[in-house]
């Protein structure tokens, strides 16, 4: 018996990183998945992007586990593409129990050099997509009067972030948007919440823009970025986690144990926003 059993779960994202722990995590408690993710180029963005072998990765791990899988290439900017592969998951699975929208991006920029290019991919992706993909599952779950919802915030949607205030403001408005819209689905049976990861080692993070900023100079190392992430946690032991601890908590805000959660927002950080916060450049 798995905590999803006979649930749909769509997972914006899916291609790799969380996403990818989202759909192995939802397929071995029981779902079939439908997820999308892009594989071109973000035109603000250093690390590499997702590629087609990466998606195909995704379908592989949810088959070995003997579940369904649907991968579609889609831009969560993109709401005419969303609309259409919620469309395809409903069509071959008959309908949608749960929405993970975790698809997202990270830069960095000083808020003085930041460009509008760099500002407006950020809010594009991280929120505007955020609302898209909630947009095309609704109708689908108002219409059958239940469905879990579950945004990917951050621990930057609850505490700023120097030199990624794009990515904080993007990430505090999922938190917003999350609470709003607890309030207006609920009377549909329609629960929404958020995740709030800590430091997860995924593409977004293992690269040098991250080792920099952990080593707090350029030239960063792998190894910098895995000692600073021990700094980054109350948790003995625990610096960059895996990204199956964030697909744990969505686990659990999708099924019947969290029946009655709706409207939070549930951090998994190791204690990191228990701490009172570090000034990476005293003077
Ligand atoms: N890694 C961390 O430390 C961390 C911490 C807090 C929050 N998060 C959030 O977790 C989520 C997942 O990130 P991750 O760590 O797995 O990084 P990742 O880069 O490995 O995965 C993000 C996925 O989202 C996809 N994506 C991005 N923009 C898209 C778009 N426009 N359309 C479709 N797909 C798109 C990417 O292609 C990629 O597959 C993001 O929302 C991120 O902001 C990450």
């Amino acid at each position: 018996m798995g905590l999803l059993d006979g649930k749909v779960v769509f997972i914006t994202g899916g291609g790799r990183g969380q996403g990818r722990a989202h759909a192995v995590v939802s397929a071995r408690e029981g779902a079939d998945i439908v997820f999308v993710d892009t594989t071109r180029p973000f035109a603000t963005v250093p690390y590499p992007h997702t590629t087609a072998e990466d998606m195909a990765e995704t379908v592989q791990q949810v088959e070995a586990l003997d579940r369904r899988v649907l991968s579609i290439e889609a831009d969560v900017r993109d709401q005419k593409a969303l609309d259409a592969a919620v469309a395809s998951g409903i069509a071959e699975f008959g309908k949608i129990d749960c929405l993970i929208a975790n698809a997202g991006i990270w830069t960095l920029s000083s808020v003085q050099d930041m460009t509008d290019e760099t500002w407006q991919e950020m809010l594009d992706i991280n929120i505007t997509g955020v609302f898209h993909a909630v947009r095309a599952v609704v109708p689908h779950m108002i219409e059958r009067q239940q469905g879990s919802i579950v945004l990917t915030s951050s621990t930057n949607g609850i505490e700023g972030g120097a030199n990624y205030s794009h990515y904080a403001a993007a990430k505090f408005a999922v938190v917003g948007f999350m609470k709003s819209i607890a309030l207006e689905l609920g009377q549909y049976g329609i629960r929404a919440n958020t995740v709030n990861p800590g430091a997860i080692l995924t593409g977004m993070t293992n690269n040098q823009p991250a080792y920099d900023m952990f080593a707090g100079h350029p030239g960063g190392t792998y190894e910098d970025l895995l000692s600073g992430g021990h700094s980054f946690t109350a948790l003995k032991g625990v610096g960059f986690m895996d990204p199956e601890v964030i697909a744990n908590g969505a686990l659990f805000l999708n099924s019947a144990l969290a029946a009655t959660v709706t409207g939070v927002s549930l951090p998994i950080d190791a204690g990191h926003l228990a701490m009172a916060g570090i000034n990476l450049d005293p003077k």
